[in-house]
């Protein structure tokens, strides 16, 4: 079949763009100009049916193309991790804003959920620019999600340390800054794409109305404490949980520093 009658085909059942994005992976093609120089060309294209059929059923672009940019850097992404997501960048600056405000020389970092990775490696070469020391650890419940995390550190040239912990079960001392995107998701909101089905449930869901590992931590973090030392939590959440976690926060003597998009910041 040529190539135009592909995608002409292609394009009445998924987005051009997308059908184009398949061509080009499935073809050996490097980039769109590709599919202009071979518009007219004979192919195999039993590869790119299957990727058009598993894109019609819903699979998000990201699994395909098998990674997903975050904060500028390309991050590699399967269906062990969570597709890294915009809103999560603001996580990146919040943090980067407390290290500027305390003057850090040096900071220790501990990512809990980390899954892709992107939180981690992202600040660990967002500080080494900006000429920050960092110890930086990223946890995750998920072996095959910490594999795909030290990935994506190796490509990228982050030396992050990562490893299983269950929330901060394996993590002995505090570190300065704790980020934490963990699953949030309730189960009985009806308003979720049908995308999420083909991300990993421990990513995403969490029980008590999707509150339950981010009111956990807390609770780990109120145990921990030595109260020495001023620290922080950034949380990533849906907006219409903020109330809810900033009460179970403050409860606990956690004090409200900033609250941009879905992040959460707090002092302790
Ligand atoms: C919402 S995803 C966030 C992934 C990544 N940090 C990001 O922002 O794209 C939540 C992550 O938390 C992990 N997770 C779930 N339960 C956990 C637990 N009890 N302890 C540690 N990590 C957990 C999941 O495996 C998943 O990788």
């Amino acid at each position: 079949m040529k190539l135009k009658e592909w995608v002409e085909s292609a394009k009445k059942q998924i987005d051009t763009l997308d059908c184009e994005l398949i061509a080009i992976k499935t073809l050996g093609f490097s980039d769109r100009i590709d599919i202009i120089m071979h518009w007219e060309d004979e192919y195999d294209f039993s590869e790119a049916d299957k990727l058009l059929e598993k894109r019609k059923n819903g699979l998000p672009f990201a699994y395909i193309s098998g990674e997903k940019e975050f904060f500028g850097r390309k991050f590699k992404v399967n269906q062990n991790v969570l597709i890294p997501r915009p809103e999560t960048e603001q996580m990146i600056i919040s943090a980067l804003g407390i290290i500027d405000a305390e003057k850090y020389q040096e900071v220790s970092i501990v990512d809990v959920g980390t899954g892709s990775g992107c939180i981690a490696v992202t600040l660990k070469l967002e500080l080494l620019n900006a000429g920050v020391k960092s110890d930086i650890s990223g946890v995750d419940y998920s072996v095959p999600a910490l594999d795909t995390a030290q990935e994506n550190a190796d490509d990228l040239g982050a030396y992050v340390k990562f490893f299983r912990s269950d929330l901060l079960l394996s993590i002995t001392e505090l570190p300065d800054i704790i980020t934490a995107n963990l699953p949030y998701v309730d189960m009985k909101w009806d308003w979720t794409s049908p995308e999420l089905k083909y991300e990993p449930a421990m990513a995403l869901y969490a029980d008590d109305g999707g509150l339950k590992l981010i009111k956990k931590l807390i609770d780990e973090i109120v145990e921990k404490s030595d109260n020495k030392k001023k620290r922080f939590l950034l949380l990533e959440a849906d907006t219409s949980q903020h109330d809810a976690i900033i009460e179970y926060a403050k409860v606990r003597k956690f004090e409200l520093i900033s609250h941009d998009g879905f992040i959460i910041g707090f002092k302790y």
